[in-house]
């Protein structure tokens, strides 16, 4: 049995999670890590939170909070989000806690210590206006390389790690004034002295994928600098020697030993020793803007320490969102909190993986979401199974039937399904995810063929064992599926497990045991549901429409008057009320506001009968953007509590009258 040490990059606690941290980082490191538990590998999957680094404090300086306030609200929603998406972690922390200081200042201790990092006397970027130094992000400028706009500590366009002096034409992010040029000092690590064993490490290693090894192997031909590991500034980690009041670690540098901390924290809560994890087998996924950070900075600070080195480094590409590229600035951005109320997570998981390789860039489209999702999950992966289970019940008595005198066709299809889960875990194994799930969805596409030339509706009254065979394997199938969907479809796979009512599903080689003849199959709704165009085209709608209003500032919780002022609440009385075909959520009300007649789908289906509803008296937001939903026009919104629906009754005011 391998141990093996999985990490995602962590993420920036300075908003939540959306599609491209998802498809780059945690998904491919959830199938992974779920695929190895599943084969007896003995998996630690760790993460935190980044909390730490100007981009955090930015933001609070914006919002005039203290940057702690800002990285828990969004530690917080990032929970919610990995939660959501079913992502495994063994552990989740973040770079505020006590333990990621301690090992964070203790490392930095034994390099300063060893002579590995000193004292450097630098200039630095300073706003006069600001009085205060300007790292990383809090300045921004043009590209030294490659000419684009960049951030003080990289440029996204050509992916090089920058220095703030180095940009051109620099900005202060506070104020928007040109900084000066101004004298400090630093702790730099010596990384220039590390130069050699990083060549050999990123030439002479087999095992990194290409795009890591041609971007490494790029930036090292033109040599290394030493790396400056500390910051001016107040948020962060103190810089733990004499001399080094007021600075702070660099965020990059405590933001790799979070995969440490994480691991420490729970080796002190488990009482098993991380340490034995990392020696044996270590994986980072991260996303392809961070390569340089973790194939040259990480591993110098590692054989710095004489630490193993890591044995793999997964870097997944970027995603766009219909066919532009994603900006949470701009919010052109599908954020996994508002697609998970929307959608099932293993729909998300499906296209994800099986849209492209992690090595390709990718692009996300809802229509081709919608398409995949039909013709693919409910048509062929779902319309099998859901033929096995209710032929299996009307036919066969909700038993496995009988497999006798098998025909060229059953044998064929027989021996496909046998060779299935060999051949998908060994694409996982060699971290290709996308060939793994195409190979499930290849069996049940043929599966559905050899279902549709058994006939097996025909055959039970002409030829009853050629049905039998059929549903036989049909079955044998269902449950290799509820074994190697796992890793991809968690969900799905544990309820197809408890249709089957399979004992053994979390083991991979479990895939390889056939159910014996007679063995009982439970009732089954369907597994996958076609999604509405009308769903879709709401949903358009909405990235629309969050474009129009302004990304980022829109993350905050505090608005101005001027902003309230904006938001047009009236008294409304509710005239009639209907439920709307196709949605179980939903009611079609005509609300008297006063001086027309609205009408306004809401979610109240749940909550109320349309007859009790008569009459209500209601506030409305009344200048809400109109909308479509199930078809169905929409000119306003009921106000009311998320949890219980609970409508929120002005019964002592007058209709049409305005909130304020
Ligand atoms: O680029 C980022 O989002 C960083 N927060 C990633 C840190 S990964 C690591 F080093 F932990
Ligand atoms: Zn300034």
């Amino acid at each position: 049995m391998t141990k093996i040490f999985i990490s995602c990059a962590l993420p920036y606690a300075n908003g939540p999670c959306h599609l491209g941290h998802i498809r780059s980082t945690y998904l491919p490191a959830d199938i992974f890590a779920r695929y190895n538990r599943m084969v007896g590998n003995d998996v630690l999957m760790v993460c935190a939170t980044d909390e730490h680094g100007t981009p955090i404090a930015v933001k609070a300086d914006k919002e005039n909070k203290k940057p702690i306030e800002i990285s828990k609200r969004y530690h917080d929603m990032i929970v919610r989000d990995v939660e959501s998406m079913n992502i495994s972690l063994d552990n989740f922390t973040r770079t505020t806690d006590k333990i990621h200081y301690e090992i964070a200042q203790n490392f930095f201790k034994d390099l300063y210590e060893s002579g590995l990092i000193y004292k450097l006397d630098i200039q630095q970027l300073y706003c006069n206006d600001c009085h205060k130094f300007l790292p990383d992000r809090y300045v921004e400028g043009l590209c030294p390389v490659c000419g684009s706009e960049a951030r003080g500590d990289h440029c996204e366009k050509c992916g090089r790690a920058l220095e703030p002096t180095e940009l051109d034409s620099p900005r202060c992010m506070t104020c928007g004034g040109t900084p000066v040029i101004k004298d400090t000092y630093q702790y730099a690590f010596k990384l220039s002295e590390f130069e050699d064993t990083l060549k050999d490490y990123i030439n002479n290693n087999d095992n990194l994928p290409a795009n890591v090894k041609n971007y490494a192997s790029n930036w090292l031909k033109e040599g290394l600098n030493d790396w400056v590991l500390t910051r001016d500034m107040d948020w962060g980690i103190p810089v733990p020697i004499d001399g080094a009041e007021g600075k702070v670690l660099y965020v990059w540098i405590e933001a790799f030993l979070g995969y440490i901390s994480s691991a420490a924290q729970w080796s002190r809560a488990t009482g098993v020793k991380w340490e034995d994890y990392w020696n044996d087998y270590v994986v980072h996924f991260i996303g392809k803007d961070i390569i340089y950070h973790h194939s040259i900075f990480w591993p110098g600070l590692l054989k710095a320490h004489d630490c193993k080195l890591p044995d793999m480094i997964y870097a997944g590409e970027f995603l766009s969102l219909e066919g532009e590229k994603m900006s949470t600035s701009k919010n052109w951005v599908i954020w996994i909190d508002d697609f998970v109320r929307d959608f099932d997570a293993d729909l998300l998981r499906y296209y994800l993986t099986i849209n492209a390789p992690l090595n390709k860039d990718s692009d996300f489209s809802w229509d081709d979401f919608q398409r995949r999702n039909n013709d693919e999950l409910a048509d062929v992966i779902g319309n099998l199974l859901h033929r096995t289970f209710t032929f299996t019940r009307k036919f066969f008595d909700s038993k496995v039937p009988v497999y006798e005198n098998p025909s060229d066709d059953d044998l064929k299809f027989e021996s496909q399904i046998k060779a299935l889960p060999d051949t998908v875990g060994e694409h996982i194994s060699n971290y290709e995810f996308r060939e793994a799930l195409l190979e499930i969805f290849k069996v049940a596409k043929s599966g559905n063929k050899y279902f549709n030339d058994q006939e097996p509706w025909k055959a039970v009254k002409q030829d009853f064992q050629k049905a039998s065979n059929c549903l036989y394997l049909s079955n044998q199938l269902a449950k290799v599926m509820a074994i190697v969907l796992k890793p991809f479809l968690p969900s799905k796979a544990d309820e197809i497990a408890k249709i089957l009512s399979l004992s053994n599903a979390d083991e991979w080689d479990d895939a390889k045991v056939f159910l014996p003849e007679g063995y009982a199959v439970k009732k089954a709704k369907p597994l996958f549901k076609k999604i509405d165009d009308d769903v879709i085209a709401y949903q358009k709608e909405k990235l629309q429409k969050n474009l129009n209003d302004s990304g980022d500032e829109n993350m905050s919780d505090i608005i101005d008057i001027d902003y309230f002022d904006k938001v047009d609440i009236r008294i409304g009385q509710i005239k009639e009320a209907e439920k709307i075909e196709k949605s179980d959520k939903l009611l079609k009300l005509q609300v008297d506001i006063g001086e027309e007649t609205r009408q306004i789908v809401a979610g109240l289906a749940k909550f109320y009968n349309p007859e009790e509803l008569i009459d209500r008296k209601v506030a409305v937001l009344v200048n809400l953007k109109p909308a479509k939903l199930f078809g169905t026009l929409s000119e306003g919104m009921l106000l009311a509590t998320g949890e219980s629906g609970a409508l929120l009754t002005p019964d002592d005011c007058d209709i049409g009258e305005q909130i304020q």
